[in-house]
């Protein structure tokens, strides 16, 4: 495996999920710096890492191959500051905030390759899908470099930027659905007389399998759905319910409405660099 160095500025839960993932895929502390503002955290990140952490970009990105952004989209502008006076083109930038386009970086840092992505919380448990676009000045190569570094929390897609907007409301957001629907079970599990724990563990497995089975099956998620649902029986019933209550179109009307917010989001976020 090619190990690239790299730096993390942002060390929060995203930032975290990827310094664990590297350092489970192999990565060693040697080659990961930390870039954490706050002295007490840098040192509990060096304790528990053994990584070497610095509190400003200035003392720690001179020599990286990447440089990981995991801030929050409001401290995109302080952290693109600090980075304009250290990064070079010769360096690649992936971008892990949500919402910000590749023009917001590209003003800011001029010709440095930038790779804009979007992950999810299962990264949190190695579980993730990231999706990464590249900006005008990255190549094929800068691009795989990044696919080597988020594949350590997950899966790997590579869109057209403009398609992000959608992969932030069907996978972004998307674990957020998959938990209302859980808790939707849970709830009617319990009332219908099993314990919580019971109920909860059911649903997730339930769920977790069903997402395998999409992964690993040649069929569409419409045949399988099919397949558990046989005429006059149980599921049928519970989809009967569902398709007379409009669920397909109340999902349908959530992922368009995430997709407009975060086109909107985009829009703020390049009207503020
Ligand atoms: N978590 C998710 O579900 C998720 C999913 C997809 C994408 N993302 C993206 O991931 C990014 C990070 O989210 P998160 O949930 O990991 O946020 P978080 O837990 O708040 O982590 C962000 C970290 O960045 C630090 N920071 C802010 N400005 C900095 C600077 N200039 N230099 C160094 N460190 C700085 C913050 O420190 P302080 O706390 O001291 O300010 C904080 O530790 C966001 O842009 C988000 O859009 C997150």
């Amino acid at each position: 495996m090619d190990r690239s160095s790299i730096a993390i500025v942002g060390v929060g839960a995203m930032g975290g999920a990827l310094l664990s993932g590297l350092l489970e895929a192999g990565w060693t502390p040697a080659d990961l710096t930390l870039i954490e503002a706050y002295e007490p955290r840098a040192a509990e990140l060096r304790e528990a890492t053994g990584c070497r952490t610095v509190t400003v970009p200035s003392d720690g990105i001179d020599g990286q191959d990447i440089v990981v952004l995991a801030v929050k989209p409001q401290d995109i502008h302080g952290a693109l500051l600090q980075l304009a006076e250290v990064l070079t083109a010769d360096q690649v930038l992936v971008a892990l905030v949500a919402g910000v386009p590749i023009s917001v970086y590209e003003r800011a840092l001029g010709e440095v390759p930038v790779i804009r992505t979007m992950p999810n919380t299962p990264a949190l448990v190695g579980e993730g899908i990231t999706a990464c676009a590249a900006g005008a000045h990255a190549t094929a190569d800068h691009l795989a470099m990044a696919r080597t570094v988020l594949s350590a929390v997950g899966l790997v897609e590579e869109v057209d930027e403009a398609l992000m907007d959608a992969v932030t409301a069907v996978s972004g957001s998307g674990p957020a659905y998959a938990y209302l629907l859980a808790e939707a079970m849970v709830a009617e599990g319990i009332r219908q007389g099993l314990d919580p724990a019971t109920a909860l563990r059911l649903t997730a497995r339930t769920i977790r399998g069903a997402g395998t089975m999409m992964e690993t099956s040649d069929d569409d998620p419409s045949v399988l759905r099919e397949r558990v649902a046989s005429p006059g029986g149980t599921t049928a019933e519970a989809l009967a319910v569902m398709d007379r209550r409009g669920f397909v179109d109340v999902v349908r009307e959530a992922v368009a409405a995430a997709t407009d917010r975060s086109i909107e989001l985009g829009e703020i976020a390049a009207g503020q660099s």
